[in-house]
């Protein structure tokens, strides 16, 4: 929180994305007996797996158990996890009146329960001074679940509507801020600490100028909305190198960036005002912890003073990530210190 401000702090923070995820066995403990939108609909049992990882690391913030796409749901699609398959989402929206259906219901009312476990996990953290972060999924990135029906590698149905049902596509967008905007609020309300916008498939599915024309319009009256919320909003994407600058202009607190640049560049880039978030390649964490140490410290002497930078990865932990690999990593960038540039 305090990188995030602009105050002073002690060291760099972490956490990670997909911390509470299927590279812990106690997770996957409870996998076997509920379903990942059973563990999301159950207050306590979200609220316990989010705790999961800090009971292990010495974790700088809690990330609420949930998904980018109940929301979908709440507006009226049929969202599934199937097993193997990722995300199922039905029926995918292909005409200009499938947006005409979606609904825009008070998010309160339809996604109560994940609002209820904000709750609990803000009361278990409340002794130990560590924020809870509230996320939604960026537009671009739920309207591609639902027109493609899942997840896509081609994109090549969300821009078919994206190019041939401008009209339709402003109004699907449109929807999209509002629910998020209000769900985002109510996470805050329900005592979130700070949010973090996913926009995960814009820059795997577009070009500069279609970035700034079809989805940039969207984030910017997205992140606006928020600020009257007083609290951080931290701008999340993936494959934005090529035009980061104009991913950045939609605003937030911080920028969290990839590793397909050194982040050094990055800095170069947005300048010095906000924090930076990242940017380590989710896949070293696979490799021997002396791999993972030569790249971590590559990041943490480039261009990040601490302060201004909270680690992260560029993605969310993989799978096969050793728990072992993450505990020595948090220790290792906590006890980090610029003289060691
Ligand atoms: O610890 C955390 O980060 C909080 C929980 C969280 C989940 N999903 C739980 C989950 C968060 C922040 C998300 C966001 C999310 N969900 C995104 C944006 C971030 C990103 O990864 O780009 C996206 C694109 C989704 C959609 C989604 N959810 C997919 C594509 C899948 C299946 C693919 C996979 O990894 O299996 C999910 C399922 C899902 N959501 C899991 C988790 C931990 C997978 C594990 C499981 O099946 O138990």
């Amino acid at each position: 929180m305090k990188v995030l401000r602009s105050e002073p702090a002690d060291c760099t923070p972490i956490w990670f994305m997909r911390q509470a995820g299927r590279y812990l066995p106690e997770y996957c403990a409870l996998r076997e007996r509920h379903s990942i939108l059973q563990i999301i609909g159950e207050p306590e049992l979200a609220a316990e797996v989010t705790l999961q990882p800090l009971e292990r690391f010495d974790l700088d913030a809690a990330i609420i158990f949930a998904d980018i796409l109940p929301p979908l749901a709440a507006m009226g699609l049929e969202v599934e996890f199937v097993k193997g398959d990722g995300p199922v989402v039905r029926p995918p929206i292909s005409l200009s009146t499938d947006v005409d259906r979606l609904a825009v219901p008070p998010a309160a009312s339809v996604l109560s329960p994940t609002l209820e476990a904000i709750g609990i996990v803000v009361r278990e953290l409340s002794s130990r001074a560590i924020p809870l972060i509230g996320f939604a999924g960026a537009p671009f990135t739920l309207a591609s679940y639902a027109i493609e029906g899942g997840t896509s590698r081609s994109f090549a149905k969300t821009k078919a509507f994206m190019y041939g049902e401008p009209a339709a596509w402003r109004r699907l967008m449109t929807k999209l801020v509002t629910f998020q905007s209000d769900y985002l609020r109510a996470q805050v309300e329900a005592g979130a600490a700070l949010v973090q916008v996913f926009d995960s498939w814009a820059g795997l599915a577009l070009g500069r100028e279609e970035y700034r024309e079809y989805v940039a319009p969207y984030n910017r009256s997205l992140f606006a909305s928020l600020e009257r919320l007083n609290v951080p909003a931290i701008n999340f994407s993936t494959g934005t190198a090529a035009y980061i600058e104009v991913v950045a202009e939609a605003c937030g607190s911080a920028v969290s960036v990839d590793w397909r640049l050194p982040i050094d560049e990055y800095r170069r880039r947005l300048g010095d005002a906000r924090p930076l978030q990242g940017n380590l390649d989710p896949a070293v964490l696979l490799a021997p912890w002396a791999e993972v140490r030569h790249r971590t410290n590559r990041i943490l002497r480039s261009a990040c003073t601490i302060g201004s930078h909270i680690f992260n990865l560029g993605h969310g932990l993989l799978p096969d990530t050793p728990p072992e690999t993450v505990h020595r990593l948090v220790d290792y960038v906590h006890s980090w210190k610029e003289e060691e540039r």
